[in-house]
């Protein structure tokens, strides 16, 4: 059996940071906290900070084993690099070998749905948890409002929102609401085996989008939907390479296809309160 303390994978980045912050908020002291990333600068001010901290790349399964085998709670934090479900699925197992208590994932929203090729990560790392017999709870977190915050490179110059995203609705929340979840999730009973859909309460079209930024910069913007081509063209056009734009491309497709539409209201249910506006989220830390 495992001992006691938090692990957090993941902690390093701009959601973890937000999640270590909704701990402590919820009462959790930072010392039984064990924050796990790789970059050592922030590395250093957390464990300045109070936090129990781990230098390890979760391509480390050894190190990654002897981490998760010192925990009670492991929260999972999804991972960027292209092997990342072979990590999430070294964790799952060192979680299971070790016999830790719980495991908290953070997926992707619609992960079940195999129409959405960005998913299949989430949905094979969901799978593996569940067969493993570990006690988890899943959080299928929807796309981030910052995630707009750097488009608003071209709408500062341009006045237009060009995007390859047709009348798509996106039921966006900020990294701090569902960080907030997350921690309710951790830090009370009654989420044993259970997966929630985390949505924002609103369907925000690209046009409601475009009106935030307008607000944010202090500018008329428009929304102008583009195809997919346009967009990689305009991209490349831009400097950008190749696949990059064309990934990005398949996201607004992907996007235009209702990945992230709005799912319940399990986000506000957990945080006890309405979620985050697009003005607001535009402007977050
Ligand atoms: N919902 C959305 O809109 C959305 C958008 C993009 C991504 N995501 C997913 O949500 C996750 C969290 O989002 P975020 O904004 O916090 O991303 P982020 O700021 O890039 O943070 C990613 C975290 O994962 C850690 N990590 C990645 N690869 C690792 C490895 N090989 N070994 C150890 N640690 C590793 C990073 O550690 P270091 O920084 O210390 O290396 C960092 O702590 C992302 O990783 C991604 O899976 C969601």
């Amino acid at each position: 059996m495992s001992e006691a303390g938090i692990l957090v994978f993941g902690a390093t980045g701009a959601l973890g940071r937000h999640v270590l912050d909704a701990l402590v908020v919820r009462g959790t002291s930072p010392e039984t906290i064990t924050a796990a990333g790789r970059n050592q600068v922030r590395i250093g001010e957390l464990a300045s900070a109070g936090f129990g901290t781990a230098a390890v790349d979760l391509s480390d399964s050894a190190g990654v084993a002897d981490l998760v085998a010192r925990h009670s709670d492991i929260v999972l934090i999804s991972g960027r690099d292209p092997d990342r479900l072979a990590q999430h699925e070294s964790v799952i197992e060192a979680a299971r070998n070790a016999g830790v208590r719980h495991v908290y994932y953070t997926s992707g929203v619609r992960a079940d749905d195999d129409r959405f090729e960005i998913n299949a990560d989430h949905r094979a790392t969901e799978n593996a948890l569940i067969a493993s017999g570990v006690t988890y709870t899943i959080l299928r977190n929807t796309w981030y409002i910052e995630n707009y915050i750097q488009a608003l490179a071209g709408p500062r110059f341009t006045g237009v929102l060009a995007a390859a995203t047709g009348d798509a609705v996106v039921a966006a929340a900020s990294r701090k609401d569902l960080a907030e979840a997350l921690a309710a999730v951790v830090t009370t009973d009654g989420h044993d085996n259970v997966t929630y859909s985390l949505s924002g309460d609103k369907n925000f079209t690209y046009a409601d989008i475009a009106q935030a930024m307008a607000v944010v910069l202090n500018r008329e913007v428009t929304y102008r939907p583009v195809t997919p081509d346009e967009l990689r063209a305009a991209l490349i056009g831009s400097g950008m390479d190749g696949e990059l734009a064309g990934f990005l491309a398949g996201l607004d497709e992907t996007i235009a296809a209702g990945v992230f539409a709005r799912v319940g209201d399990d986000l506000s249910r957990l945080i006890g309160r309405p979620t985050t506006g697009l003005v607001e989220g535009l402007t977050a830390e």
